[in-house]
């Protein structure tokens, strides 16, 4: 793999930190709880949640849904269509939704409108990075790993035309 144009951001080692940090507060706020359910929104989702469900200590749920959003590929239009929707049924169900990057967030706040249709009892959110700088529209979310520059970041999950997922640090993708 060429790595020559990938800049670090983030290491592994705080990454890591950071998950268990989350992982630590998720398991405060919840272990009471008797179910909770974890929502991937895939693809990008895919190492930060199974590094951060292990973590994990109460009963827990996981299923993933697979969101696209029609326009340009490393723009979000904000039109959000469900490519491979949930198993599960999150009607009065506690659940948190896990993504990896909120950027515009046009499309979690899209997600947002989908998953609340379905009358969960509590719902909430945990992203590991966001780009503030690019908002387009209001949407917090509960718990977050790093804020970070606009910069179009790949590694641990993110994607640029769906390569360097595997990298087990997040670096900024430099341009051609
Ligand atoms: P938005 O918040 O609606 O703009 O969309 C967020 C989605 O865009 C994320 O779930 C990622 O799939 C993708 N995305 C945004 N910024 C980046 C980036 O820097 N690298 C890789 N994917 C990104
Ligand atoms: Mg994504």
């Amino acid at each position: 793999m060429d790595l020559s144009k990938i800049k670090p951001l983030i290491t592994e080692k705080d990454i890591q930190r950071r998950v268990k940090e989350l992982a630590d507060e998720l398991n405060r706020t919840y272990s009471n709880h008797s179910r909770v359910y974890i929502i991937g929104i895939l693809r990008g989702c895919f190492i930060f949640l199974s590094d951060l469900v292990r973590h994990l200590t109460f009963p827990l749920v996981i299923d993933f849904i697979s969101v696209g959003s029609y326009g340009k590929s490393l723009e979000s239009s904000g039109v959000v269509k469900i490519i491979e929707d949930l198993n599960v049924s999150l009607s009065g169900e506690t659940v948190i939704v896990v993504e990896d990057i909120i950027d515009t967030r046009l499309s979690l706040s899209a997600v947002d409108k989908i998953l609340r249709a379905r009358k969960p009892r509590e719902l909430r959110y945990c992203a590991l990075l966001d780009k503030p700088s690019r908002k387009q529209v209001e949407f917090e979310v509960d718990w977050l790993g790093f804020t970070i520059p606009d910069e179009f970041v790949v590694g641990y999950g993110l994607d640029a035309s769906e390569r360097y997922r595997n990298l087990k640090f997040i670096g900024v993708l430099a341009d051609d």
